[in-house]
C-alpha cells in the first residue's frame, strides 16, 4: 500500500520575523504544491528521495546524515516509534516549490510526508499532523514559530501567533498576487539570527517596531476581508520598511520590488529575507505589466490566487 499526500506552499503577507516574538502574522497558501508518498518495508531501513538527492538512513540518528533529509527522517522515525512499525519506511518526494526561496518548501514537505506516514497506520487529525510537522522543522530551526507549517496544513488565508496558533481568514475574491524569485537562497537560520540580534541591540527599536506591526496586521486584515488591493499593497511597502529596518532585506530584494512598485500597489520581501521571493499585491490589468517588468529584470516570476486547498491525503494499493 503507497499512502500519498500533498501540501500547498505558502506566502507570509504579513508579520515574518515579528511572529517569532508573539506578534500576529497573515500567510496564505497558494497554487504551487509538495507530493510526499509513503510505503512500508520489511527492512530496518529508511529511504528518502527527492530531487535534492537519495538518503538512506538507520531507524535512529547517526551522525553524518544528510541534513536536507533530516526533518523527515524525523518524520519517519516518530511515526514507526508511535506506530510500532517493525520494518522500514520509502519516502518518495516530489515538489513544484523552489527551495530555500521562503515560500515553504521545507513546511510543504514536513506536513506532507507527517500525513503519508502515518496514512500508513491510521488517519491522524490535521491538528497532530502539524504537531509532528512542527516538531520535525524545529530539528533545523529550534526557535520557528510554526507559522508555516500551519499555513501548510490548513491552506486558505490565516492569521498565526505562537499563543493562538491559526484562525481562518475570509478574503473578498479577486486579489492577485505576484511571486518573483531573486535567485538567491537565503539560510532561513541565519535571517532568524539576524534579526535576533537587532532586537537584542535595539530593544526599543524593536519593541515599537513589533508595535506597529500589529496595527499593520490588523488594518492588512481589513483590507484583505474587503478585497481592497491597494490597501494591502500599501500595508505591504508599510512592513518592507520595518524589515529593511531590522536588516532582513538586501540589495538584490530592493531592487525587485523597485521594479514591482512601478505598476503594482505595493511589495515585500516573503519570509526570512536576505534572498528567497518578493510578493506584490495586484489586481487587474497591471498584473501583466508588473511581471513583464520583473522578467524583464530576471527575475522567474509567477501570479497566484491566494488561499489554495490545505493538505489532502490519499491511499493507494
Ligand atoms: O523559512 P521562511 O523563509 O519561510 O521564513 C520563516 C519565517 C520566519 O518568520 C522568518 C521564521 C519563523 O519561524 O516564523
Amino acid at each position: 500500500m503507497t499512502s500519498t499526500a500533498s501540501a500547498p506552499a505558502k506566502v507570509i503577507l504579513f508579520g515574518e520575523h515579528f511572529v517569532v516574538y508573539g506578534v500576529g502574522a497573515i500567510l496564505c497558501s497558494i497554487d504551487r504544491r509538495v507530493s510526499v508518498s509513503a510505503s512500508a518495508t520489511g527492512g530496518k531501513k529508511i529511504r528518502i528521495s527527492s530531487e535534492m538527492g537519495d538518503a538512506t538512513m538507520g531507524l535512529r540518528p547517526e551522525p553524518g546524515e544528510a541534513p536536507h533529509a533530516a526533518p523527515v527522517a524525523f518524520v519517519a522515525r516518530e511515526m514507526i516509534r508511535r506506530f510500532g512499525h517493525a520494518g522500514g519506511l520509502d519516502i518518495d518526494i516530489r515538489s513544484e516549490v523552489p527551495p530555500g526561496a521562503g515560500l515553504g518548501s521545507s513546511s510543504a514537505c514536513c506536513v506532507a510526508a507527517a500525513a503519508a506516514v502515518s496514512g500508513l497506520f491510521a488517519r491522524l487529525p490535521k491538528d497532530e499532523i502539524l504537531e509532528i510537522a512542527t516538531r520535525a522543522e524545529r530539528t533545523i530551526l529550534a526557535g520557528a514559530s510554526g507559522a508555516d507549517g500551519a499555513a501548510c496544513t490548513y491552506g486558505g488565508i490565516i492569521t498565526y501567533d505562537v499563543k493562538r496558533g491559526a484562525q481562518k481568514l475570509t478574503a473578498a475574491p479577486g486579489i492577485r498576487i505576484i511571486v518573483a524569485n531573486s535567485g538567491e537562497a537565503h539560510s532561513t537560520a541565519e535571517m532568524v539570527s539576524r534579526a535576533g540580534l537587532f532586537r537584542e541591540e535595539n530593544p526599543g527599536v524593536f519593541g515599537e517596531l513589533c508595535r506597529k506591526e500589529s496595527g499593520l496586521v490588523r488594518r492588512a486584515g481589513d483590507a484583505l476581508r474587503a478585497g481592497d488591493a491597494r490597501s494591502l499593497g500599501r500595508e505591504m511597502s508599510e512592513n518592507q520598511s520595518y524589515l529593511e529596518r531590522i536588516g532582513v532585506s538586501g540589495r538584490r530584494l530592493r531592487e525587485i520590488i523597485g521594479i514591482a512598485d512601478m505598476t503594482g500597489y505595493g511589495s515585500k520581501i516573503t519570509g526570512a529575507g536576505g534572498g528567497g521571493c518578493i510578493i506584490s499585491a495586484a489586481a487587474g490589468r497591471d498584473v501583466a505589466k508588473t511581471m513583464d517588468a520583473l522578467r524583464g529584470c530576471g527575475c522567474e516570476c509567477f501570479e497566484t490566487g491566494i488561499g489554495s486547498r490545505g493538505l489532502d491525503t490519499f491511499l493507494t494499493d
